[in-house]
C-alpha cells in the first residue's frame, strides 16, 4: 500500500447508501471517490453487448480478457471506459443489475479489476466503495467502514430511484461467492443507515474515521 496516499474503504450491501456517503466524504476530505461497482457494471454492460451468457464462465473470462478497460478521474470521481466508450446511467439498467453478480463472481474478472482499483492509490487519496475494498483491495488501510441498512429500507430506496433491482438476490450472490465475498472486514466500523438522514451517516462516518486514528478531521 502507498505510504503517501490514504484510502478510505467503504463496503456494504446493495443500496445501503454507501455511494452517497462515499461521495460526501470524498468531497469533504478533498479526496477522489472511486465507485468500484461501476467497473463490474461496465464489464457486464459490454458482455451483454457481446451476447455472452451469464451462465458461461469460460465465455465471460474470454470476452472480458479482450476488453480494453480505461480507469480515470474527473472532478473528484472515478470514470470507467471499455473499448473507448465511457459510461453513465446505462450501468444502472435492470439487465446489468440482473447479470452483474454473476460477472463479479468470476475470479479472473476480479483479479483484473482489483489491480486497476489499487492503481488509483498511486496518484490520489481515495474513498473507494464496493464489497471487498477493506478485505481484499486495501486490507492494510486502517480506515474501513461498513455501511448497512435493513433489506426493507434498501428495497424502498431502489424503488424510490425508479430502479428495478433485486437487492436481496444480488446480496445473496455477492455474499456467497467463493472469491472475495461481501463481508464485514476485520477492523471495519459498521454504521447502520436504516433510520439516519444522509448528513447523519456522513457525521457517523467521520466519527468512525477519527476513532480509527484519523487525526486532522474537521
Ligand atoms: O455497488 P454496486 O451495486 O454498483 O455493485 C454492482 C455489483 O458489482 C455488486 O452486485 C457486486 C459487484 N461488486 C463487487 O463484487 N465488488 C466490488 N468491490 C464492487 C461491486
Amino acid at each position: 500500500m502507498s505510504l503517501i496516499h490514504r484510502a478510505v474503504a467503504i463496503d456494504g450491501p446493495a443500496a445501503s447508501g454507501k455511494s452517497t456517503v462515499a461521495k460526501r466524504l470524498a468531497d469533504s476530505l478533498g479526496m477522489v471517490m472511486v465507485n468500484s461497482g461501476a467497473m463490474y457494471r461496465a464489464v457486464t454492460w459490454q458482455l451483454l453487448q457481446d451476447g455472452v451468457s451469464s451462465r458461461d464462465e469460460g465465455a465471460i473470462v474470454d470476452a472480458a480478457s479482450k476488453m480494453e478497460i480505461t480507469c480515470g478521474m474527473e472532478e473528484g470521481r472515478s470514470t470507467i471506459g471499455i473499448n473507448g466508450r465511457f459510461f453513465n446511467e446505462e450501468l444502472r439498467s435492470s439487465k446489468v443489475n440482473d447479470f452483474v453478480s454473476s460477472v463479479a463472481a468470476v475470479p479472473e474478472v476480479r483479479e483484473r479489476l482489483v489491480k486497476l482499483q489499487r492503481e488509483y492509490l498511486e496518484t490520489s487519496d481515495i474513498v473507494m466503495e464496493g464489497r471487498d475494498i477493506g478485505s481484499v483491495v486495501f486490507p492494510d488501510t486502517p480506515y474501513k467502514l461498513y455501511i448497512d441498512a435493513s433489506e426493507e429500507v434498501r428495497r424502498a430506496r431502489r424503488a424510490a430511484d425508479g430502479e428495478a433491482d433485486a437487492v436481496a438476490a444480488r446480496d445473496a450472490q455477492d455474499s456467497q461467492r467463493k472469491t472475495a465475498p461481501l463481508r464485514i472486514s476485520d477492523g471495519a466500523i459498521v454504521i447502520d443507515s436504516s433510520h439516519l438522514e444522509i448528513e447523519e451517516v456522513v457525521e457517523a462516518a467521520k466519527e468512525a474515521l477519527k476513532s480509527l486514528g484519523w487525526e486532522d478531521l474537521s
